[in-house]
């Protein structure tokens, strides 16, 4: 795929958006898929996007044989597994780490690379090793990988220091093979948990208080096949909602979980931003519209979702008034914020906080995106500035936004993949 595009910003966007299966559901779903033995999991409305065929790699390598097309993916497990993972896959995504549980509990054993750091902190995988520790597992860290081995993992009450999604889901898939009852406490509760807990419990594990900060598993020791739907992604919704805001357009998001969405739009009706929601849609109509600041800071969910930091710092941007955003889920997401100066963007990072002040103009040049959101968050900027935007980088932004193009182009965006010399493709 191109890595740039141009953009000439200052047109509302006008229009419907169907929302793509989420990929933050999809990844440890797949994962999950390691827990059968000669079995077969059956995924639908998997978006097709390059972390998604980056997890399909890693399950191959490993044994896994998968079918993929028109968002619907199987995955057929053999009776032997391969437990050790390539670092060249693992390190191009983090979420690889979500093999690990799976594989600790399928196998005994797992060698997996320690995921590197990204532009959005450092990353560390502490507390998945700690709850597999919890479990019975031996851990060695060696020459910059995880040597996990055990002899017979044991079902007990794992307290996670923060709920991490991914440590939550790890401990989950672990739990789930191994018999009797474990408790997890201060789990995470992003819906993308309880859909990986719906597709446990479709493949004969018990599980209990999914959405809640204690998940309750009664694992077997041996799972079935199951079919699981993926939930639509939130956050590529909230992000078309935001371009809806940004070019002051109107724009619907379909096949939508409006309460999915809830933490952003109470901050979009705090800025005065008007929001219908009705059955699966979720709508803005901002023909004209000023928005005030607010304050914000991201938390776990249901908390204002640390993945929308960028989109919304970017719609800030434009708002009248200050605004003060606190990021507290990564040490370091705030790469972004120079690149969104340039753009005349007034923005003052002070610690762990930003004071956004307002303007009414936002100036198009050249950007570089440092990570998926941010390149999301530098497209809308390039949306709703005058002029032309070039975004580089959009290796990131391929990663997580399935047709962003043809879907942008709907609503009327004038954007432009770009070959390496500069011209429009
Ligand atoms: C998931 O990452 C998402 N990725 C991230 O989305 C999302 O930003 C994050 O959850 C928070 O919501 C996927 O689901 C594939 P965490 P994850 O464990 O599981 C620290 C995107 O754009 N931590 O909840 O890695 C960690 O450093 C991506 O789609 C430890 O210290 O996030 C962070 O500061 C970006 N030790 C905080 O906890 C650990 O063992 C939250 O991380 C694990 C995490």
């Amino acid at each position: 795929m191109n890595d740039r595009m141009i953009i000439r910003g200052g047109r509302p966007l006008i229009g419907s958006i169907v929302t793509q299966g989420a990929k933050n559901a999809a990844l440890p779903v797949m994962a999950s898929a390691l827990l059968l033995r000669g079995g077969r999991l059956t995924l639908k409305r998997v978006p097709d996007l390059q972390d998604i065929h980056t997890m399909a790699d890693l399950l191959r390598h490993l044994g896994a044989d998968i079918t993929f097309a028109g968002g619907n993916m199987t995955i057929d497990v053999p009776d032997e597994l391969k437990w050790d993972t390539p670092a060249d896959l693992v390190r191009r995504m983090r979420a690889s780490s979500l093999v690990l549980g799976p594989l600790v509990a399928r196998c005994g054993r797992a060698v997996l690379p320690l995921p590197g750091g990204c532009a959005i902190g450092s990353r560390p995988i502490d507390f998945h090793l700690k709850g597999l520790v919890r479990m019975g597992a031996e851990i060695d860290l060696e020459q910059g990988s995880v040597h996990a081995r055990t002899g017979g993992l044991s079902a007990t009450r794992i307290c996670l220091d923060f709920p991490s999604v991914g440590a939550t889901e790890n401990m989950l898939m672990t739990a789930a093979l191994t018999p009797g009852e474990s408790v997890i406490e201060n789990a995470a509760r992003e819906p993308e948990i309880s859909n990986l807990s719906q597709s446990l419990r479709l493949m004969g594990a018990t599980v209990e208080g999914d959405g809640t900060s204690t998940i309750r598993v009664v694992g077997t020791s041996r799972l079935q096949s199951a079919t699981v739907e993926i939930i639509p992604d939130r956050i590529e919704a909230s992000t078309y909602l935001l371009a809806g805001v940004m070019t002051r357009g109107e724009i619907t998001v379909t096949d939508i979980v409006p309460e999915y969405l809830q933490a952003l739009v109470c901050k979009l009706e705090e800025a005065g931003v008007p929001v219908e929601t009705s059955g699966n849609s979720v709508s803005v109509s901002c023909k004209g519209l000023k928005w005030n600041g607010v304050t914000l800071k991201t938390l776990p969910y249901p908390g204002f979702p640390t993945d929308l930091q960028p989109q919304i710092m970017a719609a800030l941007c434009m708002a009248e008034g200050t605004s003060v955003i606190h990021e507290s889920v990564f040490d370091s997401r705030y790469v972004h914020v120079a690149e969104f100066k340039r753009m005349g963007g007034k923005i003052d990072i002070q610690g762990n906080t930003v004071v956004v002040t307002g303007v009414h103009k936002l100036m198009g040049t050249e950007v570089r995106a440092s990570d998926l959101r941010a390149g999301a968050a530098l497209i809308l900027m390039g949306l709703a500035a005058g002029g032309e935007t070039v975004v580089c980088g959009l290796k990131h932004v391929w990663r997580g936004y399935e047709s962003l193009m043809e879907k942008m182009k709907s609503i009327g965006a004038d954007i432009e993949l770009l070959a390496d010399d500069k011209s429009a493709v």
